[in-house]
């Protein structure tokens, strides 16, 4: 394999640049040329290719984001959009393509590998939802800046004897919640996965101010049946909690864009290495992830589409401790 390309798809995260330089610089120790993909499937169906050299990739394992920019593609999802993507590799040479990205990338991936394709997959979201690795690239930096904005509203919360309900990312699930929720003490979690009430989380957050707490944190999903503003509308609609008062703050995309911590840094490394490992191996068609600490490799036929359940240990964990 001779020039093997790279590209970053769906919500970029932070570690992302990390996992694009240890991919070119694995690649470039094996004597390949280099080259990345701008503006993900979208740019791969363009033949929006660019060169990649060592100093190309310096200076971005620091930042967030991606440096070639990604995209989320309708239009490579269809047929026609595959056929002219591989049309696309084929024309520039491209004899290998690293896909660093959540569940919806990795299922483009698949396709791509089933057109005969080598394609390796390299775990990626800050969603964490993607079966194949215990943990993706920017889970740890989304889940740091969660706990941050936690730790700031407790000190304002307790001030004021209020209730914060803190929404964090995770449209189809709650595992940023789930987790920012116990490493930030919070008092309760609301889940897409979990069945709950507004009537009976009121009744909670009552109790925890019976209980003598100078405060109460609620993480809320994104994707949970209500959002933190939908609770908070609903508490005042129906007089749910009398006599205390209750605000929401929304961290969204400030969770994506973040500074990665060491750890996305070194698992965007680590991972980034592998891939090019697996390629140059001719182990192909796989996404490679992290299971207890080492690298694995899963099939991408076997991960695309499946959904990654939560740990109920970790549920009854965060039930267990907000007390
Ligand atoms: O990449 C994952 C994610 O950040 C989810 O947490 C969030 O629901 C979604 O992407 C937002 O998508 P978009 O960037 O297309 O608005």
């Amino acid at each position: 394999m001779r020039n093997l390309a790279v590209l970053t798809s769906g919500g970029d995260a932070p570690g992302m640049n990390a996992a694009i330089r240890a991919v070119v610089r694995t690649g470039l120790s094996h004597g390949m040329n280099m080259w990345g993909v701008c503006r993900g499937y979208a740019g791969l169906i363009e033949g929006d290719f660019r060169r990649l050299g060592a100093r190309d990739v310096g200076g971005i394992i620091q930042r967030g984001g991606t440096m070639l920019g990604t995209s989320r593609s309708m239009e490579f999802m269809t047929q026609d959009g595959m056929e002219l993507a591989m049309r696309r590799l084929h024309g520039a040479g491209i004899e290998g393509l690293v896909v660093i990205g959540g569940n919806g990338s990795q299922r483009g991936a698949e396709a791509l590998h089933q057109m005969g394709f080598p394609v390796v997959g390299i775990a990626s979201t800050i969603d964490n939802d993607l079966s194949g690795s215990d943990v993706t690239i920017g889970v740890d930096t989304a889940l740091n800046v969660a706990l941050n904005a936690i730790d700031n509203l407790k000190v304002t919360a307790s001030s004021l004897q209020r209730t914060f309900l803190v929404e964090v990312m995770g449209r189809h699930c709650g595992y940023l919640a789930l987790m920012a929720g116990i490493a930030g003490g919070a008092e309760a979690v609301v889940l897409p996965e979990v069945e709950f009430t507004p009537e009976n989380l009121a009744v909670h957050i009552i109790e925890c101010y019976d209980r003598g707490k100078p405060h109460v944190i609620v993480v809320v999903a994104e994707g949970a049946k209500y959002n933190a503003e939908g609770l908070c509308r609903y508490f005042k609609e129906k007089e749910l909690i009398p006599g205390h008062e209750f605000r929401s703050t929304v961290l969204g995309y400030v969770q994506r864009g973040a500074t990665p911590t060491c750890a996305d840094r070194l698992l965007g490394t680590q991972l980034g290495v592998a891939a090019v490992e697996q390629l140059v191996a001719g182990r192909l068609g796989v996404l490679v992830g992290v299971h207890k600490g080492e690298t694995i490799t899963t099939p991408l036929a076997e991960i695309a589409g499946r959904d990654k359940p939560l740990d109920p240990r970790f549920l009854k964990m965060a039930e267990m401790l907000a007390k």
